[in-house]
C-alpha cells in the first residue's frame, strides 16, 4: 500500500519541528533549568541533545522509513520477537504525556482570557504567584480548560485540518521567534536582569548531581519528542530522497534554539522582578505577565504570546494524539473517528486527576509525588529513557544493516556510520543506563 508522503522536505522538517517545539521548550525548559541552578544544566542539556538526541532521532526516523510503518508496526516488521515492546512503550508514553500536556495547554487558554481582562497586568511577584496558584488549584476551572484543549486537539485530528495547521505553523513559528526576540530585548534592559542572564549561562559544574542529569536527559527527550513513536511515524512518511541527517539536525537546532530563547526570556525577568527561580511549573506563567506589564500595549502582547504558545502546544499535542490514534486504528481495526474520540476521552479522564492533584487532591501522594508529577516522572525519567535505551540497542545490534542502508542512501561516509553504530551499541545504552541507575 502506498503510504502518504510529506509534500516536501521542508514540510517534513516543519512537521517534526512543530511536534518538538511546544510547551516543552517554553513552559518546561525554563523552570527545570532554573530549579537545577542554571548554567551547568544548560550545557548538559545542550550536550545531550546534540549527541544522544541527534543519534536517537536519526535512529527513529531511519527505522520508520526503513519499515514504512508506524510505532509498533515498524518494530514488528523489522525484527518481530519482543522488539515491538519498544513501540508499545512509545504509544503508552504518548498517551500519558498528552494527559498532563493537555492540562498545561488549558492553562495557556486561560491566560489568553486573563490577558484580555487585564487581571494579570501587574509586576507584583506575590500577586502573580497568587493568581496562578489559585487558578491551578481551583477544582473546576482548569479542568474545563483542559477539556477545551483536548477537544481542540481532537477536532484537528478527526477533522483532518492538519494541512491547515501545517500552513499555520509556517508563519506561527517565525512569529513566535520574533516575539520572543523582542521580549528578550525588553527583558535584558530591565534593571537587575544581568544577574539572571549570568545565572542562566554561567556553568557551575559543582552543582551537577544525579538528579540534575536525569532531569536533563528527560527534558532532552521530552523537548525533542523522542518518545518513540512520533519520529518513527514521521520518518515513515519521508521520501527516500530526503536526507535524514540534515532533517534531524534542523529539528534539533530549531528546538534547542527555542529552549535557549525561552531561557533568555524568562530567567533574567525572574531575577529582575525578584521572583523565586525555584517556583516550579508556574515559572513562565508567573513571570511573563510581569514583563508584559512593563510594555506599552502589554495586554495585547500578553494575549499574542499566549496565543502563539497555544498554537505551538497544539502542533505538539496533535502529534501525540495522532500516534495513539493510528495505533488504535491499526491494532483494533477502529475507524479513525472512533479511535480518536476513544483515545481523547481516555486522555481527558486521566488528565482530570492530574489537574486536581495540583489543588484539592494535592495531599494524595504516590511514591511521594502528586499525580501530575508522577505522570511526568514516569514518562520523562523512566519510560522514555528506557525506551530510547532499547532503541539504541535495536539500532546498533539488531536492525543495523537496514538503518545503515537508510542513512547511506543520502551520503554519510563509512566512518561516520561506523561511529554511529558503535555509539548505539555501547555508549548510548551505557550513558542512559548509568543516568537511570544514578537516579535510583
Ligand atoms: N516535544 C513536545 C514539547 O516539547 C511534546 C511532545 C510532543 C512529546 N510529542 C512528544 C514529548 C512525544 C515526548 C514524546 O512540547
Amino acid at each position: 500500500m502506498a503510504r502518504s508522503q510529506w509534500g516536501s522536505r521542508l514540510g517534513f522538517i516543519l512537521a517534526a519541528a512543530g511536534s518538538a517545539i511546544g510547551l516543552g521548550a517554553i513552559w518546561k525548559f525554563p523552570y527545570v533549568a532554573a530549579t537545577n541552578g542554571g548554567g551547568a544544566f544548560l550545557f548538559i542539556y545542550l550536550g545531550i541533545c546534540l549527541t544522544l538526541g541527534l543519534v536517537l532521532m536519526l535512529g527513529e526516523m531511519a527505522v520508520g522509513r526503513a519499515a514504512h510503518a508506524g510505532a509498533v508496526g515498524a518494530f514488528r516488521k523489522l525484527a518481530g520477537g519482543g522488539w515491538p515492546v519498544i513501540g508499545y512503550m512509545g504509544v503508552l508514553v504518548c498517551f500519558l504525556i498528552l494527559s498532563f500536556y493537555s492540562v498545561v495547554g488549558g492553562w495557556t487558554i486561560a491566560y489568553i482570557g486573563k490577558s484580555f481582562d487585564g487581571s494579570i497586568m501587574t509586576a507584583d511577584a506575590k500577586a502573580l504567584g497568587g493568581i496562578f496558584s489559585s487558578f491551578i488549584s481551583h477544582p473546576l476551572e482548569p479542568v474545563v480548560y483542559h477539556g477545551v484543549f483536548a477537544a481542540l486537539t481532537l477536532g484537528v485530528v478527526i477533522g483532518g485540518v492538519q494541512q491547515g495547521i501545517e500552513k499555520l505553523s509556517k508563519w506561527m513559528m517565525p512569529a513566535l521567534f520574533l516575539l520572543m526576540l523582542a521580549l528578550i530585548v525588553r527583558v535584558l534592559t530591565l534593571p537587575g536582569a544581568m544577574e539572571g542572564l549570568l545565572y542562566f549561562v554561567t556553568p557551575d559544574f559543582s552543582k551537577v548531581s544525579g538528579a540534575m542529569l536525569v532531569d536533563a536527559l528527560g527534558l532532552a527527550f521530552f523537548s525533542l519528542s523522542l518518545g518513540l513513536g512520533i519520529m518513527v511515524t514521521y520518518g515513515s512518511y519521508v521520501g527516500k530522497e530526503s536526507n535524514l541527517v540534515s532533517a534531524s539536525l534542523w529539528v534539533i537546532l530549531l528546538t534547542v534554539a527555542t529552549c535557549f530563547l525561552a531561557g533568555l526570556m524568562v530567567l533574567p525577568a525572574v531575577f529582575a522582578f525578584g521572583f523565586d527561580p525555584a517556583a516550579g511549573p508556574g515559572l513562565t506563567f508567573i513571570t511573563m505577565p510581569a514583563v508584559f506589564s512593563h510594555l506599552p500595549m502589554g495586554q495585547l502582547f500578553s494575549a499574542l504570546f499566549f496565543c502563539l504558545l497555544l498554537l505551538a502546544a497544539l502542533t505538539s499535542s496533535i502529534s501525540l494524539l495522532e500516534v495513539v490514534t493510528s495505533f488504535a486504528i491499526d491494532e483494533f481495526g477502529l475507524s479513525r473517528r472512533a479511535a480518536a474520540i476513544g483515545m481523547a476521552a481516555g486522555i481527558f479522564l486521566l488528565g482530570v486527576p492530574a489537574s486536581l492533584s495540583l489543588g484539592i487532591w494535592s495531599d494524595a501522594l504516590l511514591f511521594g509525588m502528586n499525580f501530575f508529577d508522577l505522570l511526568d516522572y514516569l514518562t520523562s525519567k523512566l519510560l522514555m529513557p528506557l525506551g530510547e535505551l532499547l532503541l539504541a540497542l535495536f539500532v546498533g545490534w539488531k536492525a543495523w544493516p537496514l538503518v545503515a542502508a537508510e542513512l547511506a542512501r543520502n551520503e554519510p561516509t563509512h566512518s561516520l556510520l561506523l561511529a554511529m553504530r558503535r555509539f548505539c551499541q555501547f555508549l548510548a545504552p551505557a550513558l542512559i543506563g548509568w543516568i537511570l541507575v544514578v537516579n535510583i
